[in-house]
């Protein structure tokens, strides 16, 4: 059964088009690897599906647990049950962490949980992703390194205990240490909801399940495929994706043409 499905989707960022017709089912309990060259709209994904208002669908569909979400609010959407750990989690100043999951866990719940039973969830959760409890009474990231913003966005998961959680580079600034630990709570996790990840290395992908791979180019889903892509990527790029037919954006084009005009200019400033 899917949990998510996205249906002719386009997407624009300040009326640029990013997202250009992608179409994806994710089942419930199944974990996607989403790979991709920088700037083909990766993030624009995971942001649009969160519901980040910066982010405009123009055309198509996103249907959660079988109800159309497409017009839903980002915390709508949070209570129905998606979550985002983040590329670049903000610090969020004056907002104390534990205030701050606190209030994130009750917004999911009926009944406000007593604070006993949330003391017992976030020691759980603290001891799990090895941040050290003394941590939680912070700000909200403020000051946070870049692994340890990572690493308390699993711990929101964690929390929050969603049905479905998109990752965008969570391994991005972890130590060698830290993408094991995130790998093994992601691993524990894989079973009980849908996961969709961002990342451009094997290295996590290596050390949790993996059942479908697709790669995302110029908006649209280029190839769709096994755990294999991910090798392949990790070896030769995404250069072989051109071979077989698949388009890259303007932009990567335009971006040759302008280095080749700077160069000119350089060149005949040179010859003056
Ligand atoms: N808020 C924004 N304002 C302007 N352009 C944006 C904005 N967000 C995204 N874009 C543009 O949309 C395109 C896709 O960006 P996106 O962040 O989705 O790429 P990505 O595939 O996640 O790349 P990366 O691998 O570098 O994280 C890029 O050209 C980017 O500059
Ligand atoms: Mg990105």
């Amino acid at each position: 059964m899917s949990i998510l499905r996205i249906k002719d989707l386009h997407v624009a960022v300040k009326d640029k088009e990013i997202l250009k017709g992608l179409t994806l089912d994710i089942d419930t309990t199944k974990t996607l690897a989403l790979l991709g060259p920088n700037g083909n709209g990766k993030s624009t994904l995971l942001q649009t599906i969160m519901g980040n208002p910066n982010y405009t669908i123009t055309k198509g569909q996103i249907l959660f647990d079988d109800k159309d979400i497409t017009s839903l609010e980002a915390d709508e959407r949070s209570k129905l049950g998606i979550f985002l750990g983040m590329q670049y989690p903000s610090e969020v100043p004056g907002v104390n962490n534990v205030d701050f999951l606190k209030a994130s866990l009750n917004s999911h719940r009926e009944k406000p949980i007593s604070l006993f039973e949330f003391y017992k969830v976030l020691n759980k959760a603290y001891d799990k992703v090895r941040i050290p409890f003394e941590m939680s009474n912070r700000n909200l990231n403020e000051g946070f390194s870049g692994g340890e913003k990572k690493k308390n966005e699993i711990l929101q998961m964690l929390i929050i205990d969603p049905k479905l959680v998109l990752l965008d580079e969570i391994d991005s600034g972890l130590d060698v240490d830290a993408i094991q630990t995130v790998a093994q709570v992601i691993k524990e996790e894989q079973s009980k909801r849908g996961f969709l990840i961002v990342s451009h290395y094997a290295r996590l992908y290596d050390l949790i399940n993996v059942d479908r791979v697709i790669i995302l180019v110029n908006g649209k889903i280029a190839v769709d495929g096994d755990k294999s892509l991910i090798q392949k990527i990790d070896q030769q790029g995404y250069e072989w994706l051109k071979q077989e037919g698949v388009e890259f954006s303007d932009e990567r084009q335009m971006n040759a043409v302008s280095l080749g005009t700077c160069a000119t200019k350089e060149a005949l400033k040179g010859a003056k």
